[in-house]
């Protein structure tokens, strides 16, 4: 299914390999983040672009615009599919972002990556985030941020599936959806708190979501992955 992204949250590139192996073909796209990246760094992300997978790369890039511009045309290179950014690096840094992407894009002939922005980390509470000096509630902060993320022209959010319909109401149609926290009535939480199952995602109005361990750590992943699919076919 290709709105399904696979988070590969695992250690080693051979554990990864052996998942995109498995998985190839039952899923839209693998997501690589800051835990395989820090251990086997750019190298295992050519190598998925490379065979001709989609990579969404999910660093989150926050800094000055020079320094993000920089690591979005790297990641361009990389060949990578979708990449994000944090949407509170503010207006500069993510027009910064976008240029990057097309000017590198277009000196390789190819596509631009997707480029996306996370509004407020899923892991945030009302009073987190008041501790940061936010004082906004969580919501209209997600509502603030997805606006201010498409003035810039990056290509959408990461966003829970609490926060889907009122970024659909207040954005663009084309303004793309990408969702964590996606559980089935039988799957172990975890960590995840606002959850919803991958067809009451996609029926909100996400783009595309994002699973791991509910396919990862299932005891055969290409059949979860495949559940999880003919689930979003009937909207179960
Ligand atoms: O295992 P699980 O399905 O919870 O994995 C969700 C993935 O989405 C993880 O890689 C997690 O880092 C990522 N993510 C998230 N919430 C966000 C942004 C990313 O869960 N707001």
């Amino acid at each position: 299914m290709d709105q399904l992204i696979v988070a590969l949250d695992v250690d080693t590139a051979d554990e990864a390999r052996a998942l995109a192996n498995t998985l190839r073909g039952s899923v839209g796209a693998f997501k690589i983040g800051s835990r395989l990246f820090t251990s086997h760094g750019p190298a295992f992300v050519e190598e998925l672009a490379r065979r001709g997978d989609r990579v969404f790369l999910d660093l989150k890039f926050h800094d000055i615009p020079n320094t993000v511009a920089g690591a979005i045309a790297a990641a361009t290179r990389l060949g990578v599919w979708m990449v994000n950014v944090h949407a509170g690096g503010g207006l500069d840094m993510m027009r910064a972002a976008r240029q990057a992407a097309d000017e590198e894009a277009a000196r390789m002939m190819s596509s631009p990556p997707l480029v996306i922005a996370v509004t407020v980390l899923t892991s945030f509470t009302e009073a987190g985030l008041a501790a940061t000096g936010v004082t906004s509630a969580v919501p209209d902060h997600v509502r603030r941020l997805a606006l201010l993320t498409q003035e810039s022209g990056l290509d959408g959010v990461v966003a829970s599936p609490q926060e889907i319909q009122l970024i659909r109401e207040a954005c663009d149609p084309r303004f793309q959806i990408v969702t964590p926290g996606i559980r089935g009535a039988s799957d172990v939480k975890g960590d995840q708190h606002r959850t919803a199952s991958a067809a009451g995602a996609l029926g909100s109005g996400a783009n595309y979501i994002v699973v791991g361990r509910p396919i990862i750590a299932a005891a055969d992943p290409r059949a979860a992955a495949e559940k999880i699919a003919a689930e979003c076919r009937t909207g179960a």
